[in-house]
């Protein structure tokens, strides 16, 4: 079965969380709703909700991970599930058992959700076809596919700056995202994510080397001179050079990439007056972006950071089925 057929169970309510293509608007609306209910949750002297309470949740980061993994974490903790965190490099799969062995072995210990992060593509989506009907898998990042959840924290942060897709509106945002798409699951799941929701014009930005093939294909404007691709955009979405997925030399120098696609305080002035910057970090100041529009009034990076928290709690709690409702997620709704 597909991934994104996976991911609903027969009323069309989330089950697991692979990726973005294919996952119906409203549903997507839903998770953004369920967000903004546990933004606050941060905020408060008690952190935590009690919807995953007796659950027991196991992180599994195949790949490096600082933001992503403690966040998912916290979220977890957030919501008083009990989490394991597995130390993959130090685990039985470097001594030669298979994804699936690992896998069993947890779920004899009764876990009800794994996250996952993994180097291949379809990682996850591989685990979530083969786990028992009750446990849960999200997608943490899988090679170059997708990384939804990221996706989802981008969206929200997006809708909290700019008040984009309010209810069942479209918007007329300019996004631009620049840099090294090729090696970016991120800009896979935003590419997806933003033409899901609707947007003014969605543009990527960078030399021909670091964008996919016929990238258009997937709705979106190319532009290799940053001058022309930054041009009125309202939201900039700056991405890492993927050193360690490339093969061969993709770009002269990092030095020469950043004097011409870094974002300079010169470059931003481009955009928008009020636009705002963003990077799914982590960020290398003086390659693709400036340590003053990194740390400038328009840069969201640190909001990521923290909306990320409350976007997972979201999924989680929503892919278990333990968020009580008081009226019908937009996806049950024809309004
Ligand atoms: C991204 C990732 O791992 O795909 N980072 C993240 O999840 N915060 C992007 C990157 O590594 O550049």
């Amino acid at each position: 079965m597909q991934a994104r057929d996976l991911q609903t169970d027969g009323k069309g309510r989330l089950k697991h969380f692979l990726c973005i293509e294919g996952l119906p608007r409203a549903l997507l609306l839903d998770i953004l709703d369920a967000a903004e209910s546990f933004a606050g949750v941060g905020e408060r002297a008690v952190k935590k909700v009690p919807l995953m309470r007796g659950k027991t949740i196991a992180n599994l980061f195949f790949e490096a991970s600082t933001r992503t993994r403690t966040t998912f974490e916290l979220a977890a903790k957030r919501l008083s599930a009990d989490v394991l965190n597995l130390n993959i490099q130090a685990s039985s799969t470097s001594k030669g058992e298979s994804l699936l062995d690992t896998l069993r072995t947890l779920e004899a210990m009764h876990c009800d959700m794994f996250v996952v992060r993994h180097g291949m593509s379809g990682a996850a989506h591989l685990i979530a076809s083969h786990v028992a009907d009750e446990v849960r898998v999200i997608n943490a990042g899988d090679g170059r596919h997708e990384h939804p959840t990221q996706a989802l924290l981008d969206c929200f942060t997006i809708r909290r700056a700019t008040g984009a897709w309010a209810e069942r509106g479209s918007s007329s945002l300019v996004i631009a995202i620049v840099g090294d798409v090729l090696h970016s699951r991120v800009a896979r799941s935003d590419i997806h994510a933003f033409n899901t929701l609707g947007v003014g014009e969605l543009r990527v930005v960078g030399p021909k080397t670091l964008l996919p093939n016929a990238v258009e294909t997937l709705g979106v404007h190319v532009f290799h001179d940053p001058e022309a691709g930054l041009c009125d955009a309202d939201v900039i979405i700056m991405l890492r050079l993927q050193n360690e997925r490339m093969q061969g030399a993709l770009l002269p120098s990092a030095l020469e990439y950043f004097k011409t696609y870094g974002l300079t305080p010169a470059r931003l002035l481009r955009a928008k007056p009020d636009v705002v910057v963003m990077h799914p970090g982590p960020i290398n100041r003086g390659v693709e972006i400036d340590s003053a529009v990194a740390d400038g009034s328009q840069s969201l990076i640190l909001e990521q950071v923290r909306y990320g928290i409350a976007v997972r709690m979201a999924v989680m709690s929503m892919a278990m089925g333990s968020l009580p409702r008081t009226r019908p997620p937009r996806s049950m709704r024809d309004d």
